[in-house]
């Protein structure tokens, strides 16, 4: 039932909202080689097993979490934790940086090194180089994969911005990135010529281990996209101008106090910000040309799918009139059924328009003003792309050109956005379920800037919170979709929404198959978390961006007063039943306190229930980190378990994954660092970064 502002009476009065845990913002590079958890309430229960893998954006090469500066705190290096339930009785860890060719020039060209001319630096989310290009940060999700049965589990790690690599799940050392840089098309070719060229991924691909090749014969494969936006595309959702240099200090001042002005009521000034949008349009239109011709940024969508030994198929995906599609914001995560592939846009901007969002990152009043007069609000609705899988012909020869088959997809709306969804397998009469997170009116690629300030009071947020990631500005739903996949119609939906449950969904798991680690066929229990709503989130700027948000269920007014009391995170689990959905049962946190990184570990006892097993997640106490254990079946009765050690500061961590076992990796696969590198490096006809490549990168490959 929607709450009524005289509820709020009390606590508009006096202010009760926890601080946002400062151990969410914190913490170390160290790595750690099996060290044992140290049980501090409850019992471990002794049919867990396997290995549970959890990933983490984790500081860069300068600086561990936070950022002295307040960059964002999910702009990091990855870094993967690995719990071992192998052994009765306890439990250890051990961690590793993830570290591929670009954290080595990173590392190489920091501030005091001889090639710190060279030196990265984080611009939003991604962290970049003007000589060498974007950073592949690998700090987002995991893919487990088994390619034959007799074949022991291999993992990826993936992030939105860059080739997935695969790393060995024991030593947990990069192996190998999956495809060769030739076979990735880059989001733009310029005449800077980067080493390391923007590429657009997925965060979370696919893995179909019941996929057949054109004979009927089994034949596994991972599926991902490769895609990149025209400049235009780019610019239209986060429109800011490339300048270099730095402002002086008073006129950088007059920006700032403009900036303040237009935050201050945006709706009231709805036609002048709307006006100068469309004038910068105006004016970008001779700049995208030009971008297209000379950068070769164009709209592209390939998708491309991997054996795990032989190069990258890829195919063109176009819209039904043969147009490119054209992604406006990302694609964090991709489906595949029986019968279909599953491309989303994705409510998560990222790309090179992040590069350009921080033109001048010591001009804040200048940067200010720039979000405040040209950001535009994430799209509404969920675009979804369907693709006939029996439409994917092999491509002969995709390593040495351009994919040459062009796919058509079906493109299908559904109302509100969504960063994460799942779907079943199975497709009987061509039809296709979708289990979706709404994220409704949240931004997700923004963060608490150190400039920005409360939405009810506009007095300045506290240092603390500087790099934080945005809040949402209305309670999300969870939705389960029926959908024709031969005509996109949408034929069931469903889409729920809880007062305690469902503020800010964030992290998702499910039962995995607990012979092999992978997905289910079918989802009939998902668990997820939500971030909550913290009054020391909710900035001025993103609250009136939003303010006319389509699909709002809360209003502006009661959020501000939702948020002034504060709404705790939770775990909860959904019941995805034929005739509709449920929240079946659920954890509320206490108050101060953040749950990430869910992972469900299936019990040893042999039971088909989708609920039999564990939660496995990582919690934010205000000064400290956990690691929490629920029984799946039982959620409402809290942790069962909880592990710290005294040298665990793991930060934001994203994703999980979980494998039965592991094992040291033998797959021959392997592409080659210096032979992927070579002619990127010589092209610059740079001897001194050529000299950095064979002092500081090539030899961590060889
Ligand atoms: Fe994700």
């Amino acid at each position: 039932m929607m709450p009524t502002q005289n509820q709020f009476t009390k606590s508009n009065d006096a202010t009760c909202s926890p601080p946002v845990p400062e151990s969410v913002m914190t913490s170390t590079r160290e790595e750690f080689n099996n060290i044992q958890l140290k049980k501090i309430w409850g019992e471990l229960p002794n049919d867990l097993q396997g290995h549970v893998f959890i990933a983490a954006p984790n500081g860069s090469v300068n600086s561990h979490l936070p950022y002295a500066n307040g960059d964002s705190i999910v702009n990091g290096d990855g870094t993967i934790y690995r719990l071992d339930f192998d052994r009765p009785g306890e439990v250890r860890l051990s961690s590793k940086l993830v570290k591929p060719p670009c954290y080595y020039a990173d590392d190489a060209t920091k501030p005091g090194t001889q090639y710190a001319k060279y030196q990265f630096n984080n611009h939003g989310m991604g962290r970049f180089s003007t000589s060498l290009g974007l950073r592949n940060q690998l700090n987002t999700a995991f893919l487990p994969m088994r390619f034959a049965p007799d074949e022991s589990d291999r993992l990826l790690i993936c992030w939105d911005g860059g080739r997935p690599y695969e790393v060995d799940p024991v030593s947990l050392e990069v192996a190998t990135p999956m495809g060769s840089n030739q076979e990735w098309r880059p989001e733009a070719k310029t005449p800077l010529k980067f080493i390391f060229n923007p590429v657009m991924s997925s965060a979370h691909p696919y893995f179909d281990p019941w996929a057949k090749d054109e004979k009927g014969r089994d034949r596994p494969v991972a599926f991902t996209v490769n895609y990149g936006k025209s400049l235009a595309t780019i610019l239209k959702s986060i429109p800011c101008p490339l300048t270099p240099g730095k402002l002086l200090r008073p006129i950088d001042s007059i920006f700032g106090w403009f900036a303040e002005f237009l935050e201050a009521d945006r709706s009231q000034k709805g036609f002048w910000i709307g006006f100068c949008q469309w004038l910068w349009q105006l004016l970008l239109c001779p700049i995208s040309w030009l971008a297209k011709i000379f950068a070769k940024m164009d709209d592209f969508v390939y998708l491309i799918s991997w054996d795990g030994k032989n190069d990258l198929e890829r195919w063109n995906i176009v819209q039904e009139n043969g147009s490119p599609v054209k992604i406006a914001q990302t694609m964090h995560q991709i489906g595949v059924t029986e019968k279909y592939v599953l491309l989303m846009d994705t409510a998560f901007q990222f790309g090179l328009g992040q590069i350009i969002n921080n033109p001048l990152p010591q001009s804040p009043g200048l940067e200010r003003f720039l979000r405040a007069l040209l950001t535009t609000p994430q799209l509404p609705d969920t675009v979804l792309y369907i693709i006939r899988r029996a439409d994917l012909k092999c491509d002969p020869n995709p390593a040495k050109r351009e994919p040459q088959v062009k796919v058509k997809a079906r493109k299908v709306v559904i109302p509100r956005e969504a960063i994460h969804f799942l779907e079943d397998y199975e497709n009987p009469d061509d039809r296709i379920v979708l289990h979706i997170g709404h994220v409704c009116a949240w931004e997700g690629a923004e963060w608490v800037r150190n400039y920005d300030r409360f939405a009810n009071t506009s007095e300045p947020i506290p240092d603390r919170v500087h790099g934080m990631i945005s809040e949402e500005m209305d309670i999300s739903y969870v939705g389960r979709y029926i959908l024709d996949g031969e005509t996109g119609e949408i034929l069931q939906q469903d889409a729920i929404r809880d007062f305690t449950c469902t503020w800010g969904i964030a992290f998702y798991t499910y039962r995995p198959d607990p012979q092999t680690g992978m997905m289910p066929a079918k989802l009939d229990n998902i668990y997820w978390t939500s971030l909550g709503l913290w009054k020391e989130t909710l900035t001025n700027f993103l609250f009136h961006l939003t303010k006319d948000y389509p699909y709002r269920t809360v209003s502006p007014s009661d959020l501000l007063l939702y948020g002034d009391e504060g709404v705790p995170p939770c775990l909860f689990r959904v019941s995805t039943g034929e005739a509709e959905i449920a929240i079946s049962d659920r954890y509320q946190f206490p108050e101060g306190y953040m749950v990430n990184s869910i992972q469900f570990v299936p019990c040893k006892a042999p039971d088909s229930s989708s609920t039999k097993g564990y939660i496995v997640c990582t919690v934010f106490l205000p000064t400290s980190h956990e690691i929490w254990i629920f029984d799946a079946e039982n959620l409402a009765q809290g942790p069962v378990c909880k592990l710290n050690h005294p040298c665990l500061e793991f930060g934001f961590t994203t994703h999980a994954t979980w494998l039965p076992k592991i094992a040291t990796r033998t797959a021959s696969y392997n592409v080659d660092v210096r032979q992927d590198y070579e002619s990127l490096v010589k092209a610059k006809k740079n001897p001194q970064i050529e000299q950095m490549f064979e002092n500081e990168v090539y030899p961590h490959f060889s």
